[in-house]
């Protein structure tokens, strides 16, 4: 029988005798001395020492899987993006989940948000949905991200993780109040990406033809449930099982144990956005579900798993600017910031052609004359056809009335206002929310004092200065949350002496 086995070749496809040979010259049975013209050898030697594309330089380490979204309610008054529309519809999904902080393999239970890269395939192109596993953000201000992260990332000096850092960040960043309780809380070290929830965060629009539009928020609930480790036990596990969520998920999926989420929207009208008792475009605030109910919209199931890590996930590209036509930016300056650096991410980190990839490729027809050439450009690049707009020698059908987002983008920037250099300030309704968390996790027994002692396990580390402010700053959602935490590391302190 003939074998199917393939064929080895070189890249070139040249077959070749054998993979491990190499040409040596040397008589006397001594043999070392290599040769130039043994391509084989320098090619292998030359490609591995190219293996590597840089890393995100945020969310670096992550699993990731294949699945659907599938509409389940009629939302079509809302919006008239087509893959929103029609009970029943489903569309191809690409899904990454990430940690923030560690870079590429590092471990997966580490207290850290989790990021939620999801591309949606859709008739109309990509939308993508960048979200994360806390509703809120630490920052509000876009300038201040890099800092954020450097804070949380590798002192610059000694290269380690350093509390210190990190929480005199915070304490200058107090906006941040609110998703420190959530980092902080049970949810920080969850068991699997299967028992997560997934927020917008932002604000977006969701539009129709006719210009109307609302504002959406968007949440994506666990139907395998919320599980989460105890600080310890995910200290514990990042040792004994570094890559537990990969291979959970990994797992799950490949013995047809397919998790799903439930997508649903928090929706609001332009006119009480105005009157709203939050600012809308403040990515540090929620809209609590008491004003703003969930609607159901669809289902999301992861059903197969990447058949290449490196092609299917690493090679991924999600942006918050990947928008369909019924779907659009609000005036949240993160979101703004964001529509910019994603795009600009990918460039650097995967070449200006990283929609052409097989992981990002967009399923509907693409035509789009006016970007082409740069490096590794493979399809065949709209041949001859024009390449520069306005041209009588190729007609080209354009779809929408409204030009720059084909249809509606919504409106009321009017509403929005002038344009001013600005920073945020901190108030005490910033701390607001943060109280309501507390009050909320103080419903569940027991969930207070496991906050107090997993900022105590951090927060403990660092200097007594740092110290200090970040419990001055707990001081204010309440004096007992500061109270708690500094108990707490008076205990692991004399505990560690
Ligand atoms: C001004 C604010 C922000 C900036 C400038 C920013 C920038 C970035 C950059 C440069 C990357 C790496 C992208 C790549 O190399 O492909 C990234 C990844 C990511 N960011 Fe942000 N980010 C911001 C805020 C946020 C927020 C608020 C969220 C969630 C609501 C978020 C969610 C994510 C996720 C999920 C990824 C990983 C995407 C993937 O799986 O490839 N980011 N961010």
């Amino acid at each position: 029988m003939e074998s199917t086995a393939p064929v080895y070749t070189l890249a070139e496809g040249v077959p070749y005798a054998s993979a491990t040979t190499a040409q040596h010259f040397g008589g006397n049975n001594i043999k070392g001395l290599m040769l130039l013209q043994d391509t084989q050898l320098i090619e292998t030697l030359a490609h591995f020492s190219r293996e590597r594309i840089p890393e995100r330089v945020v969310h670096a380490a992550a699993v990731g899987a294949w699945g659907e979204f599938e509409v389940t309610h009629d939302i079509s008054e809302f919006t008239d993006a087509k893959f929103l529309n029609g009970i029943g519809k489903k569309s191809k999904v690409l899904l990454r989940v990430s940690t923030v902080g560690p870079e590429r393999g590092g471990a997966d239970t580490i207290r850290d948000v989790r990021g939620w890269g999801m591309k949606i395939f859709t008739e109309e192109g990509n939308q993508d949905w960048v979200f994360n596993s806390i509703p809120v953000f630490f920052v509000r201000d876009p300038i201040k991200f890099p800092s954020l992260n450097r804070s949380h990332k590798r002192h610059p000096a000694t290269n380690q993780g350093d509390s210190t850092m990190f929480w005199d960040f915070h304490n200058n960043s107090p906006e941040g109040i609110h998703a420190l309780m959530h980092l902080f809380g049970e949810r920080g070290t969850p068991k699997s990406v299967r028992h997560l929830h997934a927020f917008s965060g932002h604000t977006y629009k969701i539009t129709k033809e006719d210009g109307t539009f609302h504002y959406v928020k968007v949440h994506i609930r666990t139907n395998q449930g919320i599980q989460n480790f105890t600080n310890d036990e995910a200290v514990k596990m990042a040792g004994e099982a570094p890559g537990i969520h990969g291979a959970d998920l990994w797992e799950a999926i490949e013995k047809g144990d397919f998790p799903s989420w439930t997508v649903s929207f928090q929706i609001m009208k332009p006119e009480q956005a105005e009157s709203y008792r939050w600012n809308i475009f403040d990515m540090t605030k929620i809209w609590p579900h008491a004003d703003f109910p969930l609607i159901p919209v669809g289902k999301l199931t992861l059903n197969r798993n990447p058949s290449n890590y490196f092609a299917d996930i690493e090679q991924a590209a999600f942006s918050p600017s990947n928008m369909v036509p019924g779907w659009a930016p609000s005036a949240d300056p993160m979101l703004q910031a964001r529509m910019f650096a994603y795009n600009d991410a990918a460039r650097y980190r995967l070449g200006v052609n990283y929609q052409q990839l097989p992981c990002n490729r967009a399923v509907s027809r693409v035509y789009c004359p006016f970007q082409r050439d740069g490096k590794m450009t493979f399809t065949d690049n709209y041949g001859g056809d024009p390449n520069y707009v306005g041209s009588d020698l190729k007609p080209i059908q354009y779809t929408g009335k409204v030009g720059a987002h084909a249809y509606a983008i919504g409106g009321h920037e009017e509403w929005v206002g002038r344009v001013v250099g600005f920073t945020s300030e901190v108030v005490d309704d910033d701390f607001e929310q943060a109280r309501m968390f507390w009050n909320m996790i103080g419903k569940e027994e027991g969930q207070q004092d496991k906050f107090a002692y997993n900022v105590a396990c951090h927060l403990g580390s660092a200097i007594p200065q740092v110290q200090a402010k970040a419990l001055d700053m707990f001081s204010k959602v309440y004096p007992v949350v500061a109270e708690k935490i500094q108990s707490n590391i008076n205990v692991l302190k004399s505990k560690k002496a």
